[in-house]
């Protein structure tokens, strides 16, 4: 089976970045060629990298390798440089709207090449090699935050939920947050991960996801990669499973684990549409473990790295939702299946009547009363006495 790697990316003089076409995905695994700044903007607004931190990555090392091989800078000066440096970012931002990685990406690199700039000695070159520099450092601290908020998720579960530390947990999760959405190993699937590095994952179940299917497509392909004993399921079974296994001490799921796009001050969070219907499930068993004295109850967790905390925006109504195209509803691509064997041609088929109207956020908010905790790198942020978030707190600067 092919190494889960989303990102490749050669430093030097030569610079290159390959990315992994996830609309291939899981029947082929080919990788794209992402020359330039232009590219990479393409690349994550036809969805073929995703997930929050994999978009950040992609966009910034992106522009790093249109600037390895962009000749003129060496002539150019520093505020020049800085200045094309800036736009580029600017325009990359554009690229898909909700996730704030990016743009928490765009602000720091670009305060990195102002403060570069304006140094006495500065020159067109001295702020590219900053740049390029910030931006290759992303893809190495993004595997290591990643593990962090495994461990820290996997702990806290096994701490709040005493029958998963006994038993192994049964974890629900959504979308795709694994090695495809980010440089390595993953948020909510990296908490899938590291119990199962632990021997302390009993069943981990993937939603289809639907439009986009990132759960069946993305996150089955992991799961199987890496042998974890997993189920797929369609959106739509999610209540049923939960309601199924309450009363079975065995089954019954111990935590719903999903990534995030941006998570607000108050600790509102906007994910792949499809996490806020998975609460009422969650409330469901929230209320039988209110009565039967804490036997029952799963945990709602958020992982994500800090750049998905974005403390500029005071709640959930403040976060644009993109939406998609109509098509993305109705079409389904996909190899011919003929019971046996994939063949190679893709087709496309239409699953509803041409002329319907279609309507197609790819996000949802999960209000913060309904999280339990938000895991990240540093911990896992918990409510104080009044049910808030203390996230300005944990991370203000
Ligand atoms: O539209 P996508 O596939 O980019 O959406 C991805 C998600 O919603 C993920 O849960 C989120 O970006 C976190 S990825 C670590």
């Amino acid at each position: 089976m092919n190494v889960l790697q989303a990102i490749r990316y050669t430093p030097g003089d030569s610079a290159s970045l390959q990315i992994l076409d996830q609309l291939q995905l899981p029947h082929r695994s080919e990788y794209e060629d992402i020359p330039s700044a232009t590219e990479g903007w393409a690349a994550i607004k036809e969805m073929k990298t995703r997930g929050a931190p994999a978009i950040a990555i992609v966009a910034a090392l992106s522009l790093a390798v249109e600037l390895a091989h962009n000749d003129n800078i060496k002539s150019a000066d520093a505020s020049k440089t800085k200045e094309h440096i800036q736009a580029r970012l600017k325009y990359l931002v554009t690229s898909r709207p909700t996730a704030v990685n990016l743009e928490d990406a765009a602000r720091k690199l670009s305060a990195l090449v102002e403060a570069e700039a304006t140094k006495e000695n500065a020159t067109g070159l001295s702020v590219r090699q900053t740049y390029i520099k910030a931006s290759e450092q992303m893809l190495v601290d993004d595997v290591k935050d990643n593990e962090a908020i495994g461990r820290n998720g996997a702990e806290w579960i096994l701490k709040h939920v005493s029958r998963a530390n006994k038993r192994g947990a049964n974890v629900i999760t959504h979308c795709n947050t694994g090695s495809l959405a980010t440089a390595g190993y993953g948020t909510a699937l990296g908490v899938i991960r590291a119990l199962q590095a632990s021997n302390k994952l009993s069943h981990a179940y993937c939603t289809e996801t639907r439009p986009y299917n990132q759960g069946s497509r993305l996150t089955a392909y992991e799961l199987a990669h890496d042998k974890i004993p997993s189920t797929l399921i369609t959106d739509s079974m999610a209540a049923a499973l939960m309601n199924l296994n309450l009363n079975d001490e065995d089954k019954a799921i111990d935590a719903i684990v999903v990534g995030a796009d941006r998570v607000t001050a108050n600790g509102d969070t906007a994910n792949k549409i499809g996490t806020y219907s998975l609460v009422p499930i969650y409330t469901y068993a929230n209320l039988y473990r209110a009565v039967l004295a804490k036997r029952h109850g799963a945990k709602f967790l958020v992982a994500a790295p800090r750049t998905s905390i974005d403390l500029t925006r005071a709640s959930g109504k403040d976060i644009t939702i993109e939406h998609r195209a109509p098509d993305e509803v109705i079409l389904v691509k996909g190899p011919v299946f003929d019971g046996t064997n994939v063949q190679d041609e893709a087709v496309t088929v239409s699953t509803a009547p041409r002329g319907i109207n279609v309507w197609n956020p790819a996000f949802d908010v999960t209000p913060a009363e309904l999280i339990d905790g938000i895991v990240t790198e540093a911990g896992v942020v918990e409510k104080d006495e009044s049910g808030n978030f203390p996230l300005s707190t944990f991370f203000g600067n």
